[in-house]
């Protein structure tokens, strides 16, 4: 026992503290003692370290304090050759040498891992082997992560290389701090300009993204900000490379492709031009004197208005190669991202398509992209919506490196003020077979290299984490970031274990807790695109603005592109090869052959490649109208029912995460009734087609707020209309309090009563019920919904159940305005209580 001391000696005096404080900030990292650590009594209490780099010492810290605190006992750092049984942690060829009977099971491909026994005298040693340095650290994570659920030991030893070799996430974060389409608080990265001061927070992300294997991250917004480049910058962007460095995480970044122009000093940035040539070379030289790691750029050009090589009649082959070549000699990827698109299309023009762009502008260029360079294709043709069919794309590059860009941000999935588990839209799409060549290519393999022989591809997704305590704002929203990072490791892996997998280590291991949350996550996605867009229609939201609330003519008669071309008659736009804008001809010919026929497009995406008449019978039997309308209905009840679920935990996790899940829930379900009446309100005057369950349009229990006794309020008009009964709500707009009021008619009972309002991100108003002028319920509209208008974005409900009434009974609002904010409402609903339930 010579020369052992106390790897952490802190470890267990803290265990107490972390396991009381769930806020969130140990994400699925929390390391909760175990209820039988018994069971892993085998498991060494030592730890050696054979590899003294970064990464190898990260990973023994980690384990020590992993293991310490589940199992209630210190880990010691031991000698190599010390009597007791240990964890010995090093590359393969370092515990090759130190173990010469020993070799990993099977070959290993860079980054990956093996955990193997190895007995050694009379004791038995666990070895974590890494092909290299940030093997061994997934290792270490691994093990530890397999110990937190519980898992039987004999599982722990195994063998696992990533899939992948592009494991990035992106952070669409701006040098003033603030993130484009971030929704958890400010930058952890930037701040007032330049990198934080304090870069903690940074450190503790590299650690989460290296437990789930992700191996770079792209620090800035991709519509980058010219200073990224300057001297000054550099330096303090190597802090933050050293504040990841530990972890095995690369640092990237987004350029701007004008950059020579805009900050170097020339009078041009043509790609082709041999100054602005010598201009990057040098550049990127000096990055990588500072940043010798540094993993490379990514790149968004010709596109919503950033600066691309169009403007010098050049290709983005021209411009990826000429940052591709400055990058390589250091070991340096580009990714250039095919988000590429005209966003002043004529909408009058029915052959004008938006799906088409990425694919008419790279496909041709497929071959001409040097090795080094990776082409970034976000899953679907359009942008990020709640179902899109994946880009053909995909298919149309076999001489090209790719990847698949997600978005982990729920920029249209409801903002992380929604529960929306996002694994299962990522799996149907790397799970689609594009039938390249006529033969099985589904996605993952493509983006693998496998498909068609590429030696680099992978995954970059989206992140935005923000200085939040729980990262992500959402508790539940952190199950995409940790199942982005195991999809990029291993695409095969099932949504349901990505989904038990990460419940188990951030709820623990009671069964009740794993099964509902489990439930919930995995019929999220569905359920929001009942509520919002089904049939490959798309978010049906503001796409001019926010990109949250209900707003399906925001699409229409613009120059965007994200058309549904709903009429009177019928709706969906014609992407076919026969009529329409020959779209469905960019797919291998057995993909194209299914979208291209009514008969064989599958009904989700019959509104992408199709447009039909509302009275189109859908192979699962209702008409589109109809299945529009009983969709918002369902997916509303599905909405109500992640609620249920979820009361159904209360005790049975801790009092603050249960808290903060189930205001975000009790929201979801009020918003998702919003979306529900505001997308069939407007789909009925669309069509002019009745609800044939008569729900459309009628709301027995509903009282506009308009139709209500007014004093001080006054009517004013929603925008979008649809997203107020009759289009109107009621503000106080002149006076301190407002009052609206109502006599009761119905008959004696308990009733819910909800009240239906408006949430703007500035102001605070203060909303009371009173009956018969006393109070019954008060609250505050403190939500910082994305925005400052009456309209769907902050369209919100308070609803307060049990309430016994009395025909002759008053009910009164009183609203209190603050801050630019005029406590607004849209309707009271009163539902007999033992409906409601
Ligand atoms: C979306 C998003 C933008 C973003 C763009 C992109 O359109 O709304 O904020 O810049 O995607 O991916 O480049």
């Amino acid at each position: 026992m010579r020369r052992l001391k106390l790897l952490l000696v802190a470890a267990l005096a803290v265990q107490c503290a972390a396991a009381s404080a769930e806020d969130g900030s140990a994400g699925w990292l929390r390391y909760a003692p175990l209820a039988d650590a018994q069971q892993y009594r085998m498991l060494p209490a030592a730890v050696v370290l054979l590899d003294h780099s970064p990464e190898v010492q990260s990973a023994a810290r980690e384990l020590s304090r992993g293991l310490g605190r589940m199992l209630g006992h210190p880990m010691l750092e031991g000698a190599a050759f010390s009597a007791m049984p240990k964890f010995v942690i090093g590359t393969v060829t370092e515990v090759e040498e130190r173990f010469p009977q020993w070799k990993p099971a099977v070959q290993l491909k860079p980054e990956g891992y093996a955990i193997a026994t190895v007995r050694d005298g009379q004791r038995t040693d666990w070895v974590i082997a890494g092909a290299d340095v940030r093997g061994a650290l997934y290792g270490a994570f691994h093990l530890l992560q397999q110990v937190a659920e519980d898992k039987d030991s004999a599982s722990f030893i195994t063998t696992s290389s990533p899939a992948d070799q592009v494991r990035w996430v992106d952070q669409w974060d701006n040098l003033d701090g603030s993130i484009e389409r971030g929704y958890a608080g400010r930058s952890i990265l930037f701040a007032n300009g330049g990198v934080r001061p304090d870069l903690t927070r940074a450190g503790e992300y590299a650690r989460l993204l290296a437990s789930v294997g992700i191996n770079a991250c792209s620090v800035n917004n991709v519509n980058a900000d010219v200073r990224m480049l300057t001297p000054q910058m550099i330096s303090q962007l190597a802090r933050i490379a050293d504040a990841f460095r530990p972890w095995g995480v690369r640092l990237a970044i987004s350029v701007d492709l004008s950059s020579p122009k805009a900050i170097g000093g020339l009078n041009t940035f043509d790609p082709l031009n041999q100054q602005v040539i010598a201009w990057w070379n040098k550049k990127v030289d000096a990055i990588y004197a500072q940043i010798p790691d540094f993993a490379g750029f990514v790149v968004k050009a010709d596109s919503e208005g950033q600066p691309g090589p169009s403007q010098y009649g050049r290709t983005p082959a021209d411009a990826a190669n000429m940052l591709a070549r400055a990058l390589k000699p250091h070991g340096g990827v580009l990714l250039y991202r095919a988000f590429v698109y005209n966003h002043h299309l004529d909408w009058r023009n029915p052959k004008a398509d938006r799906a088409r762009a990425a694919y008419d502008i790279f496909h041709p260029l497929d071959g001409k992209f040097d090795d080094n360079v990776i082409i970034q294709i976000k899953y679907g043709p359009i942008d990020f919506q709640v179902r899109e069919p994946a880009s053909p794309l995909f298919a149309g590059l076999r001489h090209t490196n790719e990847a698949i860009e997600l978005e982990i941000t729920q920029e249209y999935t409801g903002q992380q003020r929604q529960l929306v588990f996002l694994v299962p839209l990522w799996k149907h799409i790397l799970d689609f077979d594009m039938r390249a060549g006529g033969r099985y290519t589904p996605v993952k393999q493509i983006v693998e290299g496998r498909s068609f022989d590429r030696p680099l591809g992978g995954f970059a997704g989206v992140a935005n984490v923000g200085l939040d305590t729980n990262w992500l704002g959402h508790p539940l929203a952190m199950a995409n970031l940790y199942g982005f990072g195991r999809l990029a490791w291993d695409p095969n892996l099932m949504s349901s274990t990505i989904a038990e997998d990460w419940t188990r280590l951030t709820f623990g291991n009671d069964p009740h807790v794993v099964s509902t949350i489990d439930a919930m996550l995995l019929s999220s996605w569905h359920i929001y695109e009942q509520y919002t867009g089904p049939l490959g229609l798309g978010t049906l939201t503001n796409i001019l603005g926010s990109h949250y609330g209900p707003d399906p003519q925001s699409a229409e008669h613009n120059g965007w592109g994200q058309w549904i071309r709903a009429t009177h008659d019928g709706v969906g736009m014609d992407r076919t090869v026969a009529t329409g804008t020959g779209y469905i001809g960019q797919y291998p010919p057995a993909v194209a052959q299914r979208y291209e026929s009514l008969e064989t497009c599958p009904d989700d995406l019959l509104l992408f490649m199709h447009h039909v008449p509302y009275t189109y019978r859908l192979h699962s039997g209702p008409t589109v109208i109809q299945y529009i309308y009983n969709t918002h209905y369902a997916g509303a009840q599905g909405a109500a029912n992640l609620l249920a679920e979820w009361e159904t935990l209360k005790g049975r996790i801790d009092e603050q995460r249960y808290e903060h899940v189930l205001r975000l829930q009790t929201y979801q379900a009020g918003a998702a009734i919003v979306w529900r009446d505001a997308i069939n309100d407007w789909f009925y005057a669309q069509s002019g087609i009745p609800d044939e369950q008569g729900r459309v349009g009628y709301h027995p229990n509903r009282i506009t707020a308009k139709s209500m006794r007014l004093d001080g309020y006054v009517p004013v008009p929603a925008t979008p209309w649809e997203t107020a009964s009759g289009g109107k709500a009621i503000a106080c707009l002149h006076r301190g309090v407002c009052t609206a009021s109502t006599t009761f008619t119905r008959p004696a009972g308990s009733y819910t009563i909800s009240v239906q309002y408006f949430d703007y991100r500035q102001g605070v108003s203060t909303f009371t019920l009173l009956l018969n002028d006393v109070i019954i319920a008060t609250w505050k509209a403190d939500n910082t919904l994305p925005g400052n208008t009456i309209s769907g974005d902050t369209s919100t409900r308070y609803t307060l159940s049990n309430v016994a009434l009395h025909p002759g009974d008053v009910l009164k609002i009183e609203g209190q305005p603050n801050g630019g904010e005029p406590a607004p409402i849209d309707y009271m609903e009163v539902t007999p209580y033992s409906s409601s339930r």
